[in-house]
């Protein structure tokens, strides 16, 4: 089995759509760059989503148009509906997320449809992604708990990542939105889903509320899946987990993985650089344990 980890930094979305600071596009623009010059192949730049809804995604059009794009990095943005994706076309997105969720409560909450009246909102979505020739992965939430329903059935969980594949999603990413699962339900989610989407097209998207998400992640990768969500930092929180932490800390992810035989093609020092450099600018000390341990000076030369 493959030794390459593919890594999906969402810090630039995940991480700071729920800052209640005002961010400036620069500092947006020089953060996506910065993790694409550490070596991340893949990059969230924004959400084409509701500035009502989430202000601080508001000016992801103007992200887009002011990054210097690199060779073979991909910079996905979040689209919930036709209108979110017309922004993104004409913001020449390469890729784009559409994003659903196994709970009820959460869908309602998070993009203000039932499960199967947002299936229905994506599909003119993917279809017109299809057209156009940009790609389109998809997310489902709460895929090890909810914030307002507690525990998900497993079938949920499949349901919905088998609706979005079978409706052309390169990747599922699957989220533990609020960071409660623990690597033997991980584990079992994972082999649930892989029943009915290939393994090769699962990414865990792990946030690290109860500290589980190094763990959950060494799980999957037991169960065969390729592909990790992480941010840079570990910035982050959801709009609608109240609560919830970041997701894991990319540093922490990459180190993990180089450690155990893995490669991922990221820089680890470069990514601890802009990680300092991130949580500096947001006024805070850095969540990642890599990055405080490798700028703590009695430690930093191991
Ligand atoms: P709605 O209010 O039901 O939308 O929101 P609507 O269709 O009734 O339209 C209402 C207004 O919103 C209209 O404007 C529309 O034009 C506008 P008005 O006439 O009132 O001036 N509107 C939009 N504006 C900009 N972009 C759009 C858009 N669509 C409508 N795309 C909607 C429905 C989906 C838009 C809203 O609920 C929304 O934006 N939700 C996004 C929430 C979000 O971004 N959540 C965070 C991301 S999910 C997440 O973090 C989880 C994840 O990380 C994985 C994990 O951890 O589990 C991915
Ligand atoms: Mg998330």
């Amino acid at each position: 089995m493959s030794n390459h980890v593919n890594i999906v930094e969402v810090g630039p979305r995940d991480g700071l759509q729920n800052e209640k600071q005002s961010i400036d596009v620069a500092t947006k623009v020089e953060l996506i760059e910065e993790l694409a010059d550490a070596g991340l192949k893949s990059v969230e730049a924004g959400a084409f989503v509701s500035p009502k809804w989430v202000p601080q995604m508001a000016a992801s059009d103007e992200v887009l148009a002011k990054i210097k794009r690199k060779e073979g990095v991909s910079y996905p943005v979040l689209t919930p509906n036709i209108k979110g994706y017309e922004g993104a076309r004409s913001g020449k997105a390469d890729t784009i997320a559409i994003f659903g969720a196994a709970s009820e409560s959460f869908s309602k909450k998070n993009i203000n449809a039932t499960i199967e009246e947002s299936l229905e909102r994506f599909k003119p979505v993917v279809e017109a992604a299809k057209a156009d020739g940009v790609r389109v992965r998809g997310y489902v939430s709460c895929v090890l708990g909810c914030p307002y329903e507690g525990k998900i059935p497993l079938e949920n969980v499949v349901r919905v990542s088998k609706a979005l594949y079978d409706m052309g999603a390169y990747e599922i990413s699957l989220g533990d939105t609020i960071g409660v699962g623990t690597p033997g339900e991980a584990r079992a989610m994972i082999r649930a889903v892989a029943g009915e989407v290939p393994v090769a097209a699962l990414a865990g998207h792990f946030h690290d509320t109860y500290g589980q998400a190094l763990a959950n992640i060494y799980a999957s990768l037991e169960e065969g899946v390729r592909s990790f969500d992480s941010s840079v930092s570990g910035l982050g929180g959801c709009p609608y987990a109240p609560g919830a932490s970041g997701n894991v800390a990319t540093e922490d992810v990459v180190y993990m993985l180089h450690g155990s035989g893995f490669e991922t093609g990221a820089d680890l020092d470069a990514l601890v650089r802009t990680s300092v450099w991130i949580s500096e600018r947001l006024g805070r000390h850095p969540a990642s344990k890599v990055t405080r341990a490798k700028t703590a000076a009695t430690i930093q030369k191991m």
